[in-house]
Protein backbone atom coordinates (compact mmCIF):
# COMPACT_ATOMS: atom_id res chain seq x y z
CA UNK A 1 0.00 0.00 0.00
CA UNK A 2 1.49 3.14 -0.79
CA UNK A 3 0.10 7.05 -0.01
CA UNK A 4 1.76 9.49 -2.01
CA UNK A 5 3.65 10.71 0.34
CA UNK A 6 7.40 10.78 -0.35
CA UNK A 7 9.59 9.77 2.77
CA UNK A 8 12.76 10.40 0.83
CA UNK A 9 13.52 12.85 -1.82
CA UNK A 10 16.24 12.79 -3.75
CA UNK A 11 17.31 16.46 -5.80
CA UNK A 12 19.94 16.59 -8.34
CA UNK A 13 22.03 13.89 -6.87
CA UNK A 14 25.17 13.94 -8.79
CA UNK A 15 29.17 11.34 -8.07
CA UNK A 16 31.94 12.06 -9.80
CA UNK A 17 34.66 9.76 -8.40
CA UNK A 18 38.52 11.08 -9.09
CA UNK A 19 39.09 8.66 -11.79
CA UNK A 20 36.47 10.42 -13.72
CA UNK A 21 33.66 8.12 -13.46
CA UNK A 22 30.24 10.10 -12.95
CA UNK A 23 28.55 7.15 -10.90
CA UNK A 24 25.33 9.38 -10.39
CA UNK A 25 24.32 12.34 -12.77
CA UNK A 26 21.63 15.09 -11.66
CA UNK A 27 19.51 12.09 -9.97
CA UNK A 28 15.99 13.27 -9.07
CA UNK A 29 14.08 10.20 -7.08
CA UNK A 30 10.98 10.14 -4.38
CA UNK A 31 10.60 7.27 -2.53
CA UNK A 32 6.93 7.30 -1.02
CA UNK A 33 6.22 5.56 2.60
CA UNK A 34 5.15 1.83 2.37
CA UNK A 35 5.76 1.34 -1.20
CA UNK A 36 7.91 -1.51 -2.43
CA UNK A 37 10.07 -0.47 -5.04
CA UNK A 38 12.70 -2.21 -7.45
CA UNK A 39 16.08 -0.19 -8.65
CA UNK A 40 17.47 -2.06 -11.58
CA UNK A 41 19.92 -1.17 -14.12
CA UNK A 42 23.16 -2.90 -15.81
CA UNK A 43 26.47 -3.30 -13.78
CA UNK A 44 28.09 0.02 -13.09
CA UNK A 45 25.10 1.67 -13.55
CA UNK A 46 25.23 3.79 -10.40
CA UNK A 47 22.30 1.72 -7.99
CA UNK A 48 25.04 0.65 -5.52
CA UNK A 49 26.30 4.38 -5.02
CA UNK A 50 22.85 5.66 -5.02
CA UNK A 51 21.88 3.39 -2.26
CA UNK A 52 25.25 4.36 -0.37
CA UNK A 53 24.05 7.78 -0.62
CA UNK A 54 20.38 7.04 0.69
CA UNK A 55 21.47 6.75 4.63
CA UNK A 56 24.26 8.75 4.39
CA UNK A 57 27.43 6.52 3.52
CA UNK A 58 28.23 8.61 1.01
CA UNK A 59 27.74 12.54 1.24
CA UNK A 60 26.42 14.19 -2.08
CA UNK A 61 28.97 16.02 -3.94
CA UNK A 62 25.97 17.91 -5.29
CA UNK A 63 22.20 17.61 -4.82
CA UNK A 64 20.79 16.64 -1.93
CA UNK A 65 18.27 13.53 0.10
CA UNK A 66 15.70 14.85 2.65
CA UNK A 67 14.21 12.23 4.48
CA UNK A 68 10.89 13.74 5.94
CA UNK A 69 11.67 16.82 4.41
CA UNK A 70 14.96 17.12 6.41
CA UNK A 71 18.27 17.03 4.88
CA UNK A 72 19.79 13.49 5.84
CA UNK A 73 22.96 15.10 6.79
CA UNK A 74 21.11 17.61 9.73
CA UNK A 75 20.82 14.14 11.78
CA UNK A 76 23.05 11.15 10.19
CA UNK A 77 22.47 9.21 14.19
CA UNK A 78 18.38 9.47 12.85
CA UNK A 79 18.91 8.51 9.33
CA UNK A 80 21.23 5.60 10.00
CA UNK A 81 18.30 4.64 12.38
CA UNK A 82 15.46 5.23 9.90
CA UNK A 83 16.79 3.83 6.59
CA UNK A 84 19.29 0.33 7.01
CA UNK A 85 20.65 -1.20 3.87
CA UNK A 86 21.60 -4.83 3.33
CA UNK A 87 24.60 -4.69 1.00
CA UNK A 88 25.28 -6.22 -1.86
CA UNK A 89 28.37 -8.14 -0.56
CA UNK A 90 26.89 -9.76 2.93
CA UNK A 91 30.54 -10.11 3.95
CA UNK A 92 31.46 -6.57 4.36
CA UNK A 93 28.56 -6.15 6.81
CA UNK A 94 29.49 -8.60 9.01
CA UNK A 95 30.91 -6.77 12.16
CA UNK A 96 30.92 -9.17 15.32
CA UNK A 97 31.95 -12.08 16.86
CA UNK A 98 28.56 -14.15 17.31
CA UNK A 99 25.77 -14.15 15.02
CA UNK A 100 23.79 -12.58 18.42
CA UNK A 101 26.80 -9.69 18.85
CA UNK A 102 26.64 -8.90 15.06
CA UNK A 103 22.98 -8.27 15.18
CA UNK A 104 23.23 -6.35 18.06
CA UNK A 105 25.54 -3.77 17.04
CA UNK A 106 22.81 -1.92 15.34
CA UNK A 107 20.74 -1.04 18.41
CA UNK A 108 23.77 -0.66 20.51
CA UNK A 109 24.72 2.14 18.61
CA UNK A 110 21.36 3.47 19.21
CA UNK A 111 22.61 3.36 22.81
CA UNK A 112 19.06 1.52 23.82
CA UNK A 113 18.89 -0.24 27.79
CA UNK A 114 20.56 -3.58 27.51
CA UNK A 115 17.15 -5.90 27.59
CA UNK A 116 15.30 -3.48 24.95
CA UNK A 117 18.66 -4.74 22.91
CA UNK A 118 18.55 -8.56 24.28
CA UNK A 119 14.62 -8.16 23.37
CA UNK A 120 14.81 -6.85 19.77
CA UNK A 121 17.89 -9.01 18.38
CA UNK A 122 15.73 -12.51 20.14
CA UNK A 123 12.99 -11.50 17.83
CA UNK A 124 15.23 -10.54 14.81
CA UNK A 125 17.38 -13.76 14.85
CA UNK A 126 14.24 -15.93 15.48
CA UNK A 127 12.26 -13.83 12.59
CA UNK A 128 15.34 -14.84 10.06
CA UNK A 129 15.33 -18.41 10.98
CA UNK A 130 19.24 -18.01 12.74
CA UNK A 131 18.16 -18.11 16.62
CA UNK A 132 19.50 -21.39 16.79
CA UNK A 133 22.53 -20.21 15.19
CA UNK A 134 23.15 -16.88 17.97
CA UNK A 135 26.33 -17.79 19.35
CA UNK A 136 27.74 -19.24 15.59
CA UNK A 137 30.92 -17.11 14.17
CA UNK A 138 29.15 -15.11 11.25
CA UNK A 139 31.93 -15.91 9.42
CA UNK A 140 31.12 -19.71 8.98
CA UNK A 141 27.90 -18.87 8.44
CA UNK A 142 26.64 -20.35 4.37
CA UNK A 143 26.08 -16.86 2.30
CA UNK A 144 21.95 -17.21 2.30
CA UNK A 145 22.65 -17.44 6.41
CA UNK A 146 24.96 -14.41 6.05
CA UNK A 147 22.26 -12.51 4.18
CA UNK A 148 19.50 -13.27 6.59
CA UNK A 149 21.96 -12.14 9.74
CA UNK A 150 21.91 -8.60 7.55
CA UNK A 151 18.63 -8.58 7.77
CA UNK A 152 18.47 -9.06 11.44
CA UNK A 153 20.80 -6.46 12.05
CA UNK A 154 18.50 -3.50 10.14
CA UNK A 155 15.48 -5.36 11.42
CA UNK A 156 16.73 -4.94 15.29
CA UNK A 157 17.07 -1.41 14.32
CA UNK A 158 13.69 -1.22 13.52
CA UNK A 159 14.45 1.23 10.48
CA UNK A 160 10.79 1.94 8.77
CA UNK A 161 12.74 2.20 5.34
CA UNK A 162 15.10 -1.40 4.05
CA UNK A 163 17.45 -1.08 0.99
CA UNK A 164 18.21 -4.66 -0.04
CA UNK A 165 20.99 -4.47 -2.55
CA UNK A 166 21.09 -7.63 -4.75
CA UNK A 167 19.94 -9.35 -2.31
CA UNK A 168 19.57 -12.76 -4.00
CA UNK A 169 23.02 -12.85 -5.37
CA UNK A 170 24.82 -16.21 -4.51
CA UNK A 171 21.77 -18.29 -3.37
CA UNK A 172 20.23 -20.99 -4.08
CA UNK A 173 16.40 -21.53 -4.98
CA UNK A 174 15.41 -22.01 -1.54
CA UNK A 175 17.66 -19.40 -0.34
CA UNK A 176 16.12 -17.14 -2.61
CA UNK A 177 12.45 -18.03 -1.73
CA UNK A 178 13.58 -17.16 2.30
CA UNK A 179 14.91 -13.87 1.62
CA UNK A 180 11.97 -12.54 -0.73
CA UNK A 181 9.09 -14.32 2.13
CA UNK A 182 11.09 -12.05 4.40
CA UNK A 183 11.13 -8.72 2.07
CA UNK A 184 7.27 -9.32 1.21
CA UNK A 185 6.39 -9.86 4.76
CA UNK A 186 8.10 -6.76 5.64
CA UNK A 187 6.74 -5.33 3.26
CA UNK A 188 3.12 -6.36 4.33
CA UNK A 189 3.89 -5.01 7.97
CA UNK A 190 4.18 -1.63 6.75
CA UNK A 191 8.21 -1.27 6.10
CA UNK A 192 8.97 0.71 2.85
CA UNK A 193 11.27 -1.77 0.77
CA UNK A 194 13.53 -0.72 -1.94
CA UNK A 195 14.74 -3.60 -3.71
CA UNK A 196 17.85 -3.13 -6.14
CA UNK A 197 18.56 -6.10 -8.39
CA UNK A 198 19.13 -6.65 -12.10
CA UNK A 199 17.35 -10.58 -11.74
CA UNK A 200 14.18 -8.87 -12.59
CA UNK A 201 12.10 -12.46 -12.78
CA UNK A 202 12.12 -13.07 -8.78
CA UNK A 203 10.91 -9.57 -7.81
CA UNK A 204 8.94 -8.01 -10.65
CA UNK A 205 5.20 -9.68 -9.31
CA UNK A 206 5.36 -8.07 -5.79
CA UNK A 207 7.03 -4.77 -6.86
CA UNK A 208 4.38 -1.68 -7.46
CA UNK A 209 7.07 0.62 -9.32
CA UNK A 210 9.99 -0.13 -11.09
CA UNK A 211 12.87 2.72 -11.89
CA UNK A 212 15.22 1.60 -14.47
CA UNK A 213 18.88 3.55 -14.30
CA UNK A 214 21.68 3.49 -16.88
CA UNK A 215 24.80 5.37 -17.01
CA UNK A 216 24.36 6.98 -13.59
CA UNK A 217 21.07 8.43 -14.71
CA UNK A 218 17.11 7.51 -13.87
CA UNK A 219 16.27 6.67 -17.45
CA UNK A 220 12.75 5.16 -16.94
CA UNK A 221 10.46 5.13 -13.57
CA UNK A 222 6.91 3.29 -13.59
CA UNK A 223 4.57 0.40 -12.95
CA UNK A 224 6.99 -2.59 -13.77
CA UNK A 225 4.88 -4.60 -16.13
CA UNK A 226 4.29 -1.61 -18.17
CA UNK A 227 8.33 -1.25 -18.71
CA UNK A 228 8.79 -4.72 -19.18
CA UNK A 229 9.09 -3.96 -23.29
CA UNK A 230 12.26 -1.48 -22.37
CA UNK A 231 14.48 -3.32 -20.28
CA UNK A 232 16.61 -5.32 -22.98
CA UNK A 233 17.23 -1.69 -24.28
CA UNK A 234 18.23 -0.76 -21.13
CA UNK A 235 20.88 -3.79 -20.82
CA UNK A 236 18.48 -5.78 -18.41
CA UNK A 237 17.18 -8.91 -19.35
CA UNK A 238 13.98 -9.35 -19.80
CA UNK A 239 11.95 -11.90 -17.47
CA UNK A 240 10.65 -14.90 -18.54
CA UNK A 241 7.05 -14.34 -17.89
CA UNK A 242 6.05 -17.88 -17.38
CA UNK A 243 8.83 -16.92 -14.31
CA UNK A 244 7.03 -14.16 -13.47
CA UNK A 245 4.20 -16.33 -12.71
CA UNK A 246 5.75 -18.51 -10.97
CA UNK A 247 6.83 -15.89 -8.56
CA UNK A 248 3.33 -15.23 -7.27
CA UNK A 249 3.39 -17.94 -5.26
CA UNK A 250 4.19 -15.61 -2.08
CA UNK A 251 1.06 -13.18 -2.87
N1 LIG B 1 34.86 3.99 -4.99
C1 LIG B 1 34.79 4.12 -6.32
N2 LIG B 1 35.78 4.70 -7.03
C2 LIG B 1 35.68 4.86 -8.37
N3 LIG B 1 34.62 4.45 -9.10
C3 LIG B 1 33.62 3.85 -8.44
C4 LIG B 1 33.64 3.64 -7.03
N4 LIG B 1 32.49 3.02 -6.66
C5 LIG B 1 31.79 2.85 -7.80
N5 LIG B 1 32.46 3.34 -8.86
C6 LIG B 1 32.01 3.35 -10.25
O1 LIG B 1 30.74 3.98 -10.27
C7 LIG B 1 29.88 3.34 -11.23
C8 LIG B 1 28.61 2.90 -10.56
O2 LIG B 1 28.94 1.87 -9.63
P1 LIG B 1 27.84 1.07 -8.83
O3 LIG B 1 28.57 0.20 -7.86
O4 LIG B 1 26.85 2.01 -8.28
O5 LIG B 1 27.15 0.19 -9.97
P2 LIG B 1 25.91 -0.82 -9.84
O6 LIG B 1 24.81 -0.28 -10.67
O7 LIG B 1 25.64 -1.07 -8.40
O8 LIG B 1 26.50 -2.11 -10.55
P3 LIG B 1 26.32 -3.69 -10.21
O9 LIG B 1 25.07 -4.13 -10.91
O10 LIG B 1 27.53 -4.31 -10.82
O11 LIG B 1 26.30 -3.85 -8.73
C9 LIG B 1 30.70 2.21 -11.83
O12 LIG B 1 31.25 2.66 -13.05
C10 LIG B 1 31.79 1.98 -10.81
O13 LIG B 1 32.96 1.49 -11.43
MG1 LIG C 1 25.80 -2.72 -7.19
Amino acid sequence: MTDKKPIITVSNLSRRFSNGTVALDKVNLEIYRNEFLIISGPNGSGKSVLMKHLNGLMKPQSGEIRLHDKNIHNNIYRTRQEIGLVFQDADSQIIGQTVERDASFGPENLRLKRDEISIRVNKSLSQVGLQEKKDHRPHTLSGGEKRRLAIAGILAMDSGVLIFDEPFSNLDYEGVQNVLREIVTLHKKGHTIVLITHDLGKVLAHGERLIIMNHGEIVDNGKPLELLHKLESCGIRRPDPDKLENMTWLK
